[in-house]
């Protein structure tokens, strides 16, 4: 900075001349002109418009004029410093406009793309079929009881009351771990077999457990089918076993009808024709109403249903009063206690409930089957 000049002696401070303001000032403005991106606008404004810019160091040569000099040089310079902000504000617009402009198509997302290019899992709609039903007994308070899949013939067959001769041992088309079991089922052989129905797991939870015994059963069980449109060898049970003081065909009855209509509606209903099986007695068949006519098609040419095929009723599976002998295998004493069981085919379920026409394509794992039941987990 040049020293104060304190008398009349208008010195001629180069810088503020107005030659050179003027040209600073072109400059300036034409640095901001040529600015074609923000950062390019930042560096030309610490040049042009900072405080070491060439406008901001002639402004702080004003000083060194005489008095007389210095009012017209502070408004060359303002006036300069002015035009410079002025241009330097609308540049920092235009840019600021231009980008939030192509941020816009740049940035901008395209919702109707796939939000994720490997689809999440599902489980499989027997899985989800099967929780839905044991859920009905857990929120009535029933427990979820396992058992093995690999399981000893006593407990497949023994402990149910099917003595060794017994001719659903040989209906039960059962697989045999390390060879059959000779002629009339007791010698030889390993005694162990793939469980071929879920009702073990009742042998199993009563021997577990004190009464009361409210358990419900899902799982995997296996038969000597070849797979076809109707028949798996290995598929799904749920079974239910109650046992407590004083339980009669009528509580079997009311859970039934309860569980119907907990999974197909309020206007549900069941039905019992008599059966046999060894450790039930007496024992049914059970028929729950056909969810889709409601029975409507029967007698009805004009409605037909193919679900029930116009008959009105959808059979489910078998169930009975446990029977005594079971009770006592268990350790249970048939005097005190009663109890009540069913058990039923989730396939089958699954198959009727959405129209499922062929088994196999609920064990082909092909996501083309499973994917319309949706994403339930
Ligand atoms: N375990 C039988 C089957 O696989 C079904 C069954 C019938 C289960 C009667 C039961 C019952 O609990 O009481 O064919």
């Amino acid at each position: 900075m040049s020293a104060p000049n304190k008398s009349y002696d208008p010195v001629e401070v180069e810088a503020l001349k107005p030659e050179n303001i003027e040209r600073m000032r072109d400059e300036a403005l034409a640095a901001f002109a040529a600015a074609d991106s923000l950062e390019a606008l930042q560096e030309a404004k610490t040049a042009h418009a900072g405080g070491t810019s060439p406008l901001s160091l002639a402004n702080r040569e004003i000083g060194a004029l005489p008095p007389q000099a210095k009012a017209e040089a502070g408004k060359r310079v303002g006036q300069a410093r002015g035009a410079v902000n002025k241009a330097l504000a609308a540049r920092q617009a235009e840019l600021e406009a231009e980008r939030d402009a192509r941020v816009l198509v740049e940035e901008s997302v395209d919702v109707t793309l796939p939000h994720d290019r490997v689809p999440a899992g599902a489980r499989h709609p027997l899985t989800t079929m099967m929780e839905r039903v044991a859920d009905v007994f857990v929120s009535m308070g029933y427990e979820i009881a396992e058992g093995p899949e690999v399981e000893a013939e006593w407990f497949n067959f023994d402990a149910l009351n099917f003595g060794p001769d017994h001719p659903a041992r040989q209906m039960q088309d059962t697989f045999f771990v390390e060879g059959p079991k000779g002629p009339g089922g007791t010698d030889g052989g390993s005694g162990v077999v793939l469980r071929t129905h879920t009702s073990p797991v009742q042998a199993r939870a009563l021997l577990d457990r004190e009464p009361p015994v409210y358990v419900v059963c899902p799982g995997r069980v296996y038969r000597t089918d070849e797979l076809d449109a109707t028949h798996t060898p290995v598929f799904h049970q749920i079974e239910l076993l109650a046992v407590d003081e004083g339980l009669t065909m009528a509580d079997l009855k009311g859970t039934l009808d309860h569980m119907v209509q907990s999974l197909f509606g309020a206007d549900m209903k069941t039905r019992l024709r008599p059966n046999f099986f060894p450790f039930t007695e007496p024992s049914a068949e059970m028929d729950m109403l056909c969810y889709v006519c409601r029975g409507e098609s029967v007698g009805n040419p004009d409605r037909p249903c193919r679900t029930c095929s116009s008959e009105g009723w959808i059979e489910l599976g078998g169930c009975g009063m446990v029977n005594p002998r079971v009770l006592t295998a268990c350790g249970v004493d048939p005097e005190k206690y009663s109890g009540f069981a069913f058990g039923f085919g989730i396939e089958r379920m699954l198959m009727f409930r959405h129209n499922v026409e062929d088994m196999r394509d609920m064990v082909e794992g092909d996501v083309r089957f499973t994917r319309p039941f949706g994403m339930e987990i």
